[in-house]
Formats: structure tokens, C-alpha cells, sequence
């Protein structure tokens, strides 16, 4: 395997995990942020987002002399003898006008580092953006020497190192057969099956991934909305389906909906492209729309379970919400479902108070709610709690203890996270989605 000289620009989740996944298989990486004390932070080892095995993983790298940080593209690009031989474009492209990945911050780079590249690198585009992006900046950048490589990342929130280290596959698109050999080279110790591709088609294997991911949750969502009303039980269900090894059991739980940085945005923006390409994406249109009403089949939810009726009023009913963040193992609250279904609670009337593992009382402002540090304050006085993120360590909180602190018996779970022999053993009434026991 070929040592390479790498740069990576941005230190995200995604420009960080690819840096120091890459500096462990043995090639030099400088990774580059704009963010003069994030960078010194880094430096230090001190790694802020949550994500297991990081921080050892960028302390090895720090230790190794084969992983470092520096402010600004252009220093990372030239930081290596000779300039980097490979560069990683890992820098946001948040949902813009219309659904679209905006690629300001692509295009600053690229302006940024145009005569600084160098000779004969190749650019790599890990960032989701949209399909013809790739060309888009090879032509922007104009330098025929660069060739720029469409490779996908599929790593996710809470196991992105164990992802990018244990990949499903590798998928490298360019017209430059050579550059995306010396791309897919990088990766040669992981094993992975390697798609190597245009780049159009790198581009829409994410697209198309994340959007059928989604279009899986909707329909299982869907399917145990009609469970329900059947007399069927959805994990039954899922399991039967799941040992279909073309179906698999992966993605069948249901919830109150899918979030994130990613589903959402990635699902519009391919939507907006569909349009563009005058092709009415239907399929995709009614993952979504499922996807926005199962936030307020949650509240009819809770509202049936605090209330006792489909129309009863949650003016002033105190409510505590397990769960902010957009699933376990994470502390990103981007696209929470769970935030989105306090939110329509809150419009409802209710007075909420949230408690989630990663978030501190200090969140309560970024949260819309009071966050107490402790599952048992948030159980205290309400009259309905909660579960909204399926945070593992709900399941063995001292239920006896809650019922005890509750002012109405009433457990709300939209994860199916919780056991209902122990809840009810405990004199908790729980209530779970899909005709679940
Ligand atoms: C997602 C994809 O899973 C990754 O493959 C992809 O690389 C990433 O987006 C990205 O584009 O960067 P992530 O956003 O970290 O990863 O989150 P997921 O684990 O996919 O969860 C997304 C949402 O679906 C969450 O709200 C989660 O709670 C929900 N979910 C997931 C369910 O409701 N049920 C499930 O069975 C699985």
C-alpha cells in the first residue's frame, strides 16, 4: 500500500473521522479548519463532538507525528514536502434555496487553494452534494493537471469510526481512471468492495442510499400505523420481514420519524434534482410527507394517552420528554424528531421538561424547553413522560421509582425502547407504537 500525502479540509464530523481514520491506516494527514481555537483544541488532542473512538483515535494520530492541524486550506495543502497528493473536500453543504446543497464553502476552498494545489493531485469530493457537482468543480477549478474524485462518505452519526474502518463499500467516481485508482488505493488495507465509477454516479449512490434509507423508515412507520389499527404487532412484523436477506433487519425500527443532518436534507435535495429534471419523484414526495406527519401521529399519541381522548386539550399539562437529540449516541440536535415533536407539544399547550444523556442543563435556550441533568427530575410531577430518542440507558432507570414521581401513570415510548412487563410490573401504563407488547 501506498503512503500518501494527504490534506483534508474541514474538521466536521465527517473531515475529522476521515483525517484520523486515514492517518491510522498509515498515510500523513493534515486536516484544516478555519477555526483558529478549534484548531488549537485539536492540536491538544481535545476533540468536541461526541463520537466513540475518536478522541483515542486522533490522540494516536497526534502521537504517531502522522496526524496534525493547521488554520486554513491553503496551509494544509502546502503543508507537506512536496504539498499534499491527495486533498479531501470535507466542508459543509447545508440544505440552500430550494432544497438544494448549498456549495459556498466548496467554492471558497477551490478559489482559496486554485494555484496552490499541487502539481498532479487529485482533488476528493467526500461532501454529499448535488450529482454533477464534481465536474462542476473540476471545471471551476481549471487546472487539467487536478483531476477532482467523487467518494462518498456513509458513515453515521455515533459509529463513524467503526463505519469508516469497517466499510460496507468504497465508491469512487471520476473519468480519470488513474486518479480514482490512487484514491480507491487509499482504502486498499479496509478489504471493501470498490465501486469505482463517474462521478455522476459516485454522486447519486449517496443520494440514492440515504433516500431509500428514509424511504424504509417511512414505510416501516407507515405499515405500523395500519398494524395498529389491524391488531398486529410491528416488531413481529419487522422481524419476519428482516430475515428476508433482501430485505435484511437493519432500519425496520419505527419512531417518531427519521432526522438528522442527512436524511432530511438529502431527501430534498434530491427531490429539488428530480424536479430540475422535470421528473416527478413520487416515491420520494410521500417518504417525506409520511415522514412529517409521524411527528404529529406522535402527539395524537400522547394526547390520547395523557387525555383519554383523540381531541383532549394538553393546555398546561406538564410533560417530560426523554430524548432530545436525533437518535442515540450522538449530542446533534440537527433535524430532531424529538425536538420537533416537543415542539408541536409545546404548541398544543403543554409545559415541557426534557432530559437527554448528552445534553446539560445549560441546553434548555437551544432546546425550547427547561433540561434538567437527571431522568428523575424530568419524571417529576407530569402527568405523561416521554421517550423520544432510544437512548439504551432508559431501559434500566428505576421505574418503580418513577411511577413514584409521576402525577399521572402515563408512559408514552415512540421508540419501542422500553420493556412493558417491567414498566407495568412498576403500575406505569406504557403505550408504544405498532400494536408493539
Ligand atoms: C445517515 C446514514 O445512515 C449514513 O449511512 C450516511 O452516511 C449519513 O446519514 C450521511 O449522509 O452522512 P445518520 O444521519 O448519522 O446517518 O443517522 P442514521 O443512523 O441513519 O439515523 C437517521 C434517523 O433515522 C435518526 O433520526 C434515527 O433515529 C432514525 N432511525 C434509524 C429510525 O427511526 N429507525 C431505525 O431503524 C434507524
Amino acid at each position: 500500500m501506498f503512503i500518501r500525502r494527504i490534506a483534508v479540509i474541514g474538521t466536521g464530523y465527517v473531515g475529522l473521522t476521515t483525517g484520523a481514520c486515514l492517518a491510522s491506516l498509515g498515510h500523513r494527514v493534515v486536516c484544516a479548519d478555519v477555526d483558529v481555537e478549534k484548531v488549537e483544541r485539536l492540536t491538544r488532542g481535545e476533540v468536541d463532538i461526541l463520537e466513540p473512538g475518536l478522541p483515542e483515535l486522533v490522540a494516536e494520530g497526534i502521537a504517531s507525528g502522522r496526524l496534525s492541524f493547521v488554520v486554513g486550506a491553503a496551509t494544509a495543502v502546502g503543508a507537506h514536502d512536496g504539498g499534499a497528493e491527495v486533498v479531501f473536500l470535507c466542508v459543509p453543504t447545508p440544505m440552500g434555496v430550494g432544497g438544494l446543497a448549498d456549495l459556498k464553502a466548496v467554492e471558497s476552498v477551490v478559489d482559496e487553494c486554485r494555484s496552490l494545489f499541487a502539481e498532479g493531485c487529485v482533488i476528493v469530493n467526500k461532501s454529499t452534494v448535488p450529482v454533477g457537482t464534481t465536474v462542476l468543480t473540476s471545471e471551476l477549478l481549471g487546472r487539467p493537471d487536478i483531476s477532482v474524485v467523487s467518494n462518498p462518505e456513509f458513515l453515521r452519526e455515533g459509529s463513524a469510526v467503526k463505519d469508516f474502518l469497517n466499510p460496507d463499500r468504497i465508491v469512487v467516481g471520476c473519468d480519470d481512471q488513474d486518479a480514482a485508482e490512487r484514491v480507491a488505493a487509499l482504502y486498499s488495507r479496509l478489504g471493501a468492495p470498490t465501486v469505482l465509477t463517474d462521478a455522476a454516479s459516485a454522486e447519486m449512490v449517496k443520494y440514492a442510499a440515504n433516500c431509500f434509507l428514509a424511504m424504509k423508515l417511512s414505510y416501516v412507520n407507515a405499515v405500523a400505523e395500519l398494524c395498529e389499527r389491524l391488531g398486529a404487532n410491528i416488531s413481529d412484523v419487522t422481524e419476519g420481514m428482516g430475515y428476508d436477506r433482501r430485505i435484511g433487519q437493519s432500519f425496520l425500527s419505527p419512531g417518531p420519524g427519521w432526522g438528522g443532518s442527512c436524511l432530511p436534507k438529502d431527501t430534498h435535495a434530491m427531490l429539488q434534482v428530480a424536479d430540475a429534471a422535470d421528473f416527478e419523484f413520487r416515491l420520494l414526495r410521500a417518504t417525506i410527507d409520511t415522514n412529517d406527519r409521524q411527528r404529529q401521529r406522535m402527539v395524537d399519541k400522547i394526547r390520547l394517552a395523557v387525555t383519554g381522548k383523540r381531541n383532549g386539550s394538553l393546555s398546561h399539562v406538564r410533560i417530560g420528554v426523554l430524548g432530545l437529540t436525533f437518535k442515540a449516541g450522538t449530542d446533534d440536535l440537527r433535524d430532531s424528531p424529538a425536538l420537533a415533536v416537543a415542539a408541536l407539544l409545546k404548541q398544543a399547550g403543554a409545559d415541557l421538561v426534557g432530559y437527554d444523556p448528552a445534553m446539560g442543563v445549560g441546553s434548555s435556550a437551544a432546546v425550547g424547553m427547561d433540561v434538567v441533568d437527571d431522568p428523575y427530575l424530568a419524571a417529576k410531577d407530569v402527568e405523561a413522560l416521554v421517550v423520544l430518542t432510544e437512548w439504551p440507558e432508559f431501559r434500566t432507570l428505576d421505574w418503580a421509582k418513577v411511577a413514584g414521581l409521576v402525577r399521572q401513570p402515563v408512559v408514552v415510548d415512540t421508540r419501542n425502547l422500553l420493556d412493558p412487563d417491567v414498566l407495568s410490573r412498576a403500575g406505569l401504563k406504557w403505550t408504544g407504537l405498532g400494536g408493539h407488547r
